[in-house]
């Protein structure tokens, strides 16, 4: 493995054992299938302070749904409603709730990335499209992944328009200023019992990812419950989606119990990474944003420890990190901080990440048993624990 590329998309690295049958140059979108797109848009512009960006819908002609297109930085959102009582997205948000339905990958060639998929074994979504307007054209080709979950492949390389065809630039006068969130660090999907690896093999096998870290329930584990967690990542690092699967425990584990409410494997948490954690997590606070419970006292009693050399980084940082209930962790290359929110739907289904890497590329792994414990006590709370 080489070194760190460059910080524009994070702690970019090549991973030599990845295929490069499937060059990926990043995500695209997410897109949502939610009940009620307009009311969602206004959240995620409050809240999360992303910025209005595109729409289509009965005023663009649209009589099918109607999609939201919102952005902050590298990152960019859609949130789609059905309009019609026979649409498929009735039966989805039924089943599932809101949550994300297409996680999109930005590529050169389309029509190529779903060939050479759905010959590797990939199941079609959708066969690649030309779609066109007075800006161009995009191509456009999906597989499924877990679950009722698709990736979309996405080439807009002969297209100049705001989002896709269809959709006009989205003029609002309710404008909340961003809070530092920057691109997707990773995305994480929870499947069912004895699921990991399937999926682990789909994602080498037919996207040529490799698996470049493991958790097993020895390290994700609590006085009561556990999970399994294999991380995958793309070519160029820039790609990771890792997956959990349930493991037994004492108690019911927090992976079996979003498989029960989303009814199925699903994406679990957006991790997004902000330059200034303390300014992000303060403005969303004071957005309404509700965040897991602050880890206890101890926790940060044991921060010096685990940081080591990276201590006078952090300097009296330490005392607002704590003010914020923000986690902080370490491994040989650096450290980082992050924190995580309350399911942001009814459904403990959906959440997010804010995350800071300052060099470490993990995923937190000293702060798993205090995450997991805070997660329990929000279970015990909703009697699925
Ligand atoms: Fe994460």
């Amino acid at each position: 493995m080489s070194d760190i590329k460059n910080v524009e998309y994070g702690l970019e690295k090549i991973f030599e054992g990845a295929q490069d049958f499937l060059p990926l140059l990043g995500t695209d979108y997410v897109e949502f299938i939610v009940g009620n797109a307009k009311q969602a848009a206004h959240f995620y512009k409050t809240a999360f302070g992303f910025q209005s960006h595109a729409y289509k819908g009965l005023e663009t002609g649209c009589k099918e749904f109607a999609s939201y297109v919102l952005k902050q930085d590298k990152i960019r959102i859609v949130l789609t409603t059905p309009l019609t009582e026979d649409s498929w997205m009735n039966k989805h948000i039924a089943k599932h709730g809101d949550g994300v339905k297409v996680v999109a990958l930005w590529v050169d060639d389309a029509k190529k990335s779903w060939e050479e998929t759905t010959k590797r074994g990939a199941k079609s979504y959708m066969e690649p499209i030309v779609e066109k307007d007075e800006h161009g054209e995009v191509v456009r080709a999906g597989i499924y992944t877990y679950g009722e979950t698709v990736h979309m492949f996405v080439e807009r390389k002969n297209y100049t328009g705001v989002f896709l065809p269809g959709y006009e630039k989205w003029e609002s006068d309710y404008n909340p200023e961003p809070v530092g969130l920057k691109f997707i660090d990773h995305m994480v999907g929870n499947v069912g019992w004895n699921e990991m690896n399937t999926w682990v093999k789909f994602y080498e096998d037919v996207m040529g990812f490799v698996n470049f870290l493991s958790f097993d329930d020895k390290q994700i584990t609590t006085e009561y419950s556990a999970l399994m967690s294999k991380v995958m990542s793309n070519g160029n690092g820039r790609i990771k989606f890792p997956i959990n699967e349930p493991a037994e425990g004492k108690k019911k584990s927090q992976i079996e119990e979003y498989i029960d409410f989303y009814n199925g494997p699903g994406v679990q948490h957006i991790a997004v990474a902000t330059n200034d954690i303390i300014d992000t997590v303060a403005k969303m606070r004071a957005r309404g944003i509700e965040f897991l419970s602050t880890p206890p006292e101890e926790y940060y009693k044991a921060v010096p420890g685990r940081l080591q050399e990276h201590n006078h980084e952090l300097g009296e940082d330490i005392e607002k990190l704590k003010s914020l209930g923000i986690m902080i962790d370490a491994d040989e290359e650096g450290y980082l901080l992050q924190i995580f929110t309350k399911p942001i739907e009814d459904r403990p289904t959906l959440f997010f990440e804010i995350i800071q890497r300052m060099g470490a590329r993990g995923f937190g792994a000293g702060n798993f048993k205090a995450l997991f414990e805070s997660i329990e006590r929000e279970q015990e709370k909703r009697g699925t624990l």
